[in-house]
């Protein structure tokens, strides 16, 4: 059997082939379906893009049915369970695991970055005290392309190469400043001698003494966290990432877009809104008479339900384990026990079984985080941290694509033609857009 598909237009009564490849076919060879040779051709219609591949990519595989994700071929679990983030962003990145001197090397050149300019403490400054932290951070990572113009040669591998460990290196620097304006105290210069995770933990919380030591057991926790949120294949953050550098515009820029795209309660800022959303319900017992609402459509069920997971996210019940590790060393958030309720109404009832909606990687990591000492308004901030590399790795990915060209969707005209313009003195009072649209 050829791996075609037959299309009969049934306003002609012709029939096309069009290939089928990788499960797949390509949307321009719709356009020879016409009904006259001016005829513009079909297109295919995909709001949110939800049956629409808009690449090839050999960096994250999820098989959202079966609760499956992996790095590169790698399993999550086995990555969280044995490998630290820089690691894996080297995997992410570079599509293999390194040997011990790749990743010598690669931790020196992420190290050697770490420090950012010092008149980017004066873009924080100029925040006002209670801005939010993930403002701040998009602020900046856009602000980096500025004391970075050399990063526009987006089409040179070496440029690429410094941008990418400029950006996971800064990345985490920028988040730990903007988190200490946000709470008043001085600035922490990155301690080169610490870890990625532990360096982070430092800048975040070291006060007075010469040297801050990271707790074991924390810095094993954050970066099982970051391994977790590395990578996660087209979603909005990755999809705005490779749409902004489509036009070749610098990665800085791109990157901004990306964390911008990630703040949204829908993306990485649900685990913020998990928060508030616990707080609220504030007691285990008034758990059902908010699935009620949830259910009649009022509000969402944060950190639960997945585009492409319709089963329990992986990263979901590796965090679970995590969440347990930190409360023995930092004691139990009370929130667990209603997230716990939560979970446990939810999956039991129709409502949620039907849509199979599951906790995703959002609904426990908001808790450790919290247990760990950090505002809600920095989760997202910690999420971005380590996306970082996902979404480098997926411009770089994408760039270097010879299919891929500027990302320039099409779209269904809705609006009026030709309509003539209508002097101040005459207009009545304005009608609305569509009522004036007339198709010509
Ligand atoms: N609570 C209640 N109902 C829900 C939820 C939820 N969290 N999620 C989906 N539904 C319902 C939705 O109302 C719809 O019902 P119906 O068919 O009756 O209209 C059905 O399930 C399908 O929902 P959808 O909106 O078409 O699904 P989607 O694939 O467009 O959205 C989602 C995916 C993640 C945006 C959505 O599930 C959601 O809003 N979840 C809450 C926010 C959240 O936790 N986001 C984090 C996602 S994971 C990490 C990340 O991406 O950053």
């Amino acid at each position: 059997m050829p791996d075609t598909l037959s299309i009969t237009d049934n306003r002609t009564g012709k029939t096309y082939e069009v290939p089928i490849t990788d499960g797949t076919i390509h949307a321009i060879d719709l356009r020879q379906i016409k009904t006259s040779p001016d005829d513009f051709g079909i297109m295919s219609y995909d709001p949110a893009f939800t049956n629409t591949a808009s690449c090839r990519s050999a960096i994250t595989y999820i098989d959202g049915d079966r609760g499956i994700l992996e790095y590169r071929g790698y399993p999550i679990e086995q990555l969280a369970e044995r490998s630290t983030y820089l690691e894996t962003a080297y995997l992410i990145v570079y599509g293999k695991l390194p040997t011990q001197r790749e990743l010598d090397e690669w931790t020196h050149n992420i190290t050697y970055h770490t420090f950012v300019h010092e008149n980017i403490k004066k873009f924080l400054e100029g925040f006002r005290y209670d801005a939010h932290p993930m403002g701040m951070l998009v602020g900046t990572i856009g602000a980096l392309s500025t004391f970075y113009p050399d990063a526009r040669h987006v089409l040179d591998a070496e440029s690429r190469e410094v941008q990418t460990h400029r950006l996971i290196a800064k990345v985490p620097t920028l988040a730990a400043f903007a988190y200490r304006h946000n709470r008043g105290m001085p600035f922490v210069y990155p301690d080169n001698e610490l870890s990625f995770c532990g360096n982070f933990l430092s800048m975040l919380w070291k006060m007075s003494e010469s040297k801050y030591r990271p707790d074991p057991v924390l810095e094993r926790a954050v970066n099982v966290l970051f391994i977790l949120h590395a990578d996660h294949e087209q979603n909005c953050s990755a999809n705005a990432m490779r749409s902004v550098a489509s036009s070749r515009s610098d990665p800085y820029s791109a990157t901004a877009a990306a964390a911008a795209a990630l703040y949204g309660p829908l993306h990485g800022g649900a685990n913020e809104e998990v928060l508030h959303m616990l707080a609220e319900i504030g007691d285990k017992k008034r758990v059902p008479e908010f699935v009620k609402k949830f259910k009649s459509g009022e509000g969402r069920l944060m950190g639960f339900g997945h585009r492409v997971y319709k089963n329990y996210d992986p990263r979901a019940k590796i965090i679970k384990r995590t969440a347990d590790e930190v409360f023995d060393l930092v004691g139990r958030n009370p929130m667990l026990d209603i997230a716990l309720e939560l979970e446990r109404i939810a999956l039991e009832d129709e409502y949620f079984i039907e849509r199979k909606l599951y906790p995703n990687v959002d609904f426990y990591s908001g808790i450790i985080y919290q247990a760990l000492g950090f505002p809600v308004e920095m989760f997202p901030v910690l999420f971005a941290i380590p996306r970082t590399s996902g979404w480098v790795a997926q411009w770089r990915e994408m760039i270097t694509d010879p299919e891929q060209k500027i990302a320039r969707p099409r779209q269904i005209y809705t609006g009026g033609r030709g309509i003539d313009y209508v002097p101040m003195e005459q207009r009545k009072t304005a009608p609305a857009a569509e009522a004036v649209a007339a198709p010509r």
